[in-house]
């Protein structure tokens, strides 16, 4: 770990000071990015996990419901391990995003329901092309929130996030995937996407829902 990100790391854990920064900035634009404030007490254990894993864990990624392997390919090359709460380190995980969620829905009446997220590793070269991650017709994941696990990330190493503001921003802000760095925002408002990296990039991608349980349809976990 550099000194200058242990600098930026969360120690204290004060989840309620880093908490009301995001709900400020969802407030007033719709995004937050919180550069290695991710406390270590979740942090840590997390991002050993995931290191951990065995690359069998990991799968590749699809989008949507519909598109075939080849199509995949063109837009993401990233593969992925969805979070459970079997292991030690993902219940910490899986308890920090819903004190997340009851903060936000307390302050912001957000109405978030569930939870869902997984590990994304993007080997060297891999990207994900633009996207917007609630899919249209099925608008129920209202709020995305990615988290860096990459201890030793170089300046040049490139793998950024890049957030566009809506459909016709191509600038956008590119957020370098430092450890403990959150990025939050509203899943229907911001394209955005994954540069290629020349190193193995780690990174947690997770989505709050509503409710959409219909009278006589629960609503399924994923
Ligand atoms: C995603 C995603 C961003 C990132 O998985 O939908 O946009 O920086 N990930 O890993
Ligand atoms: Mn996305």
């Amino acid at each position: 770990m550099t000194a200058e990100i242990a600098f930026l790391s969360n120690t204290t854990d004060d989840n309620d000071g880093l908490f009301a920064g995001i709900a400020q900035d969802l407030v007033e634009q719709g995004y937050s990015i919180q550069v290695g404030q991710l406390p270590l007490s979740v942090l840590d254990p997390i991002t050993e996990y995931c290191h951990s894993l065995h690359s069998v864990k990991f799968v590749p990624a699809g989008i949507g419901r519909t598109l075939t392997f080849q199509q995949n390919r063109f837009v993401r090359r990233d593969e992925i391990c969805w979070i459970t709460g079997e292991s030690t380190a993902g219940q910490i995980w899986l308890d920090w995003t819903a004190r997340l969620q009851q903060y936000l829905n307390q302050r912001l009446f957000l109405g978030l329901f569930s939870f869902e997220s997984h590990f994304a590793h993007y080997p060297p070269g891999a990207f994900y092309k633009r996207h917007t991650d609630a899919f249209v017709g099925e608008a129920n994941r209202v709020l995305s929130v990615v988290v860096y696990l990459n201890p030793d990330w170089q300046h040049d190493a490139g793998g950024e996030l890049v957030l566009y503001q809506d459909e016709d921003d191509n600038e956008g802000i590119k957020v370098t995937p430092l450890l403990g760095t959150i990025v939050v925002f509203l899943s229907e408002t911001f394209p955005h996407e994954v540069l290629p990296a020349k190193t193995d990039r780690y990174s947690i991608a997770g989505w709050y829902r509503l409710n959409q349980s219909r009278s006589h349809r629960v609503d399924p976990s994923r």
